[in-house]
């Protein structure tokens, strides 16, 4: 612009002259016209002016020509010796005339004798003496990683103040994977250039890098002005979360306590700020999981919350995923095994049970069915179980977690009425565990028993005179069986009397065994007899057993003595005896015999004198009823003498 002002200003100027001097000379119309390459060095001849102007014609130049110049700058000089037009100051196209496509240099020239004006012009030829050239310097680009490929960025253009095809024909740029240019021409000619995203940038792997823009004319040769695009790669969050492992897998120990670590997940992000900034959560976790564990959503740290159970859950599927600051998410799975801890004991379930159980069971017999199982696993769930204390029972398995308890002995309920059958389960775990169950069984009764008398033979005394149906004597059969089994009914089965009914004369108590006399017993009929006695239990078929009663009759005294000598007469008095009145003190007068039908006691005699007619006369043999004199007889004495015995 600066340039076109002062060249309208100078043609202006040149105007004004011209017209100043065609009021002078109306014939100085000539025009000169020479044309010079640029840049020619001082001294160098543009033209052969005075000649040109025909001015010497082989005398000695006097025209004396002399430019008539406004501009400060004098860019040619004429030679006062030959006339000759020579370069006088650099010319430098660009400066005079800008862009402009030709860039004529008009002055006139006077000659004085005769005096003329000459109009000259000199046309300066563009030289490619410029570079192109970018006044701003380096070129700074900030472009989004997430620019897609095909998007342009117009770079300035570069500068070449030569014209033509001196001027800038062209831009390249280094070899790069990213760029390519898109050199476009203005309408005014200038070729200017886009920068084309030829391939996805990545902030990651390239974060900022740097091309070289050459722009190049179109002189021989070329000449060419560089600068460098600085492009710094603007993150975009364009790198989800990537967790270190697809799949985590941990395994626990179920017992592992509330508030330990079970496994920290890592996710990284490679974009920058808050970008890579990430947070964890749980994705798609079963409740149950959700109960039990607990992510930090800042650390990745999922740490148990509340205990675990190998036998309610032994395997844990968790996703967790990792979100980044601009919502980008992975997602890696958590695989949590937990491993059997021995603790669960054994349990005992009794399925069934016969009981009570016959005493006659055979060796064998099923008695209970019981389950026992244990909830843990591998050796910690194996079990094995035996019977506490040693009775006739045994444990055997049969399926899976079933056992048979079967007898294994001859049972019987009057020496073990019941059992306490104690089974006790142990697993096989380093510290094993067991638990105990506790049967109560009985035993039910089979008449295997008889009644027993507590005596084979018994000995029953009867006071004769009894009366009918007094009780005279009790036995008793005890049978260990129960109930009905054991429920006696005693009977009398026969006698050594053979002559009399057995039940004319004694009968029992069927349920008591109280033996009833049925008639008064005499010893001396009978002084003793003997009877079997049987006891007979309930059962079916009944069992029985007999005793003997052996029973004597015991004498009463129920029989007077019997005088038998001297026998007695008709009114009850006794015949005479005949004592010689000399007999001698001691004289045996008679003996009294007596007998008695009693026994014992109750058959010993003794003999008294219970009247007298002369007392003292007489005494009688306490034992043997002799009757003797006392002394002799006197005088006095009376003839006949009577006594009572
Ligand atoms: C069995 O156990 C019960 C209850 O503890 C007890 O009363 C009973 O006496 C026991 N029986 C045997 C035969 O040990």
């Amino acid at each position: 612009m600066e340039d076109q002002n002062k060249r309208s200003s100078r043609s202006l100027q040149r105007q004004v002259l011209l017209l100043f001097f065609s009021l002078f000379c109306k014939t100085a119309s000539e025009n000169i016209r020479y044309s010079i390459p640029e840049e020619l060095e001082k001294g160098s001849i543009v033209g052969y002016l005075a000649k040109d102007l025909k001015l010497n014609t082989g005398q000695k130049p006097n025209s004396n020509l002399q430019i008539l110049s406004l501009d400060e700058k004098q860019y040619f000089i004429i030679s006062t010796e030959n006339g000759n037009l020579y370069v006088n100051d650099r010319i430098d196209r660009e400066e005079i005339c800008g862009e402009s496509t030709s860039c004529p240099i008009n002055f006139e020239v006077m000659a004085e004798n005769p005096m003329n004006i000459f109009h000259i012009t000199v046309e300066i030829q563009d030289v490619n003496d410029n570079s192109p050239h970018f006044s701003h310097g380096d070129i700074k680009l900030q472009i989004s990683e997430s620019t897609l490929p095909g998007t342009t960025f117009i770079l300035e253009q570069a500068e070449d103040p030569d014209i033509g095809i001196n001027a800038l024909q062209d831009y390249n740029l280094n070899t790069n994977q990213y760029f390519v240019l898109d050199v476009r021409e203005r309408e005014s000619g200038k070729k200017y250039t886009k920068l084309v995203l030829n391939k996805q940038l990545d902030h990651e792997s390239e974060s900022s890098f740097h091309l070289i823009l050459t722009a190049v004319d179109g002189g021989k040769p070329p000449k060419t002005g560089t600068t460098k695009i600085w492009i710094t790669v603007i993150d975009a969050n364009d790198n989800p979360p990537i967790f270190t492992q697809e799949l985590y897998m941990v395994t626990l120990k179920e017992n592992t306590p509330s508030g330990s670590l079970v496994v920290q997940v890592k996710a990284t992000d490679r974009d920058a700020g808050s970008y890579s900034q990430i947070n964890y959560a749980f994705t798609n976790i079963p409740e149950r999981a959700l109960q039990k564990f607990v992510l930090d959503g800042q650390n990745g740290k999922i740490t148990i919350k509340e205990a675990l159970d190998f036998e309610e859950t032994e395997k844990y599927l968790v996703a967790v995923e990792a979100r980044d600051g601009g919502g980008l998410v992975a997602h890696s799975n958590i695989e949590i095994k937990l491993l059997d801890e021995n603790d669960n004991a054994p349990e005992i379930i009794l399925v069934s049970l016969s009981s009570p159980i016959s005493e006659d069971a055979t060796a064998g017999t099923l008695v209970a069915l019981i389950n026992i199982k244990d909830r843990d696993s591998g050796d910690n769930g194996k079990i094995s179980c035996y019977l506490k204390d040693s009775l006739p029972f045994k444990i055997v398995p049969t399926s899976s977690n079933l056992y048979k308890l079967l007898t294994d002995g001859l049972l019987d309920r009057e020496n073990m009425p019941e059992y306490n059958i104690t089974i006790i389960a142990t697993d096989k775990g380093i510290s094993p565990l067991s638990t105990e169950k506790t049967i109560s069984l009985r035993i039910s009764d089979i008449n295997d028993n008889s009644p027993t008398f507590e005596k084979s033979s018994y000995t029953a005394f009867v006071p004769e005179n009894n009366p009918s149906g007094t009780s005279i004597f009790h036995v008793h059969a005890s049978d260990p069986d129960l109930e009905r089994n054991a429920k006696i009914t005693y009977s009398l089965l026969r006698s050594n009397i053979q002559e009399l009914p057995l039940s004319s004369y004694l009968s029992i108590n069927s349920e008591t065994g109280i033996i009833y006399a049925q008639r008064s017993f005499d010893y001396e009929q009978c002084r003793e007899f003997q009877v079997e006695v049987r006891a007979q239990d309930g059962g079916s078929p009944p069992l029985s057993s007999t005793a003997t009663v052996k029973v004597f009759i015991l004498d009463q005294n129920d029989k007077s003595p019997q005088i038998l000598y001297p026998s007695q007469g008709a009114e009850g008095s006794a015949l005479f005896e005949m004592v010689p009145r000399s007999a001698e003190e001691g004289y045996l007068v008679t003996k009294v015999v007596a007998v008695d039908a009693d026994s014992g006691h109750n058959a010993w005699l003794s003999y008294h004198l219970v009247q007298a007619t002369e007392p003292g006369l007489f005494s009688i043999g306490v034992h043997n009823g002799e009757i003797r004199t006392s002394r002799t007889f006197l005088e006095r004495d009376a003839l006949k003498q009577k006594l009572v015995i």
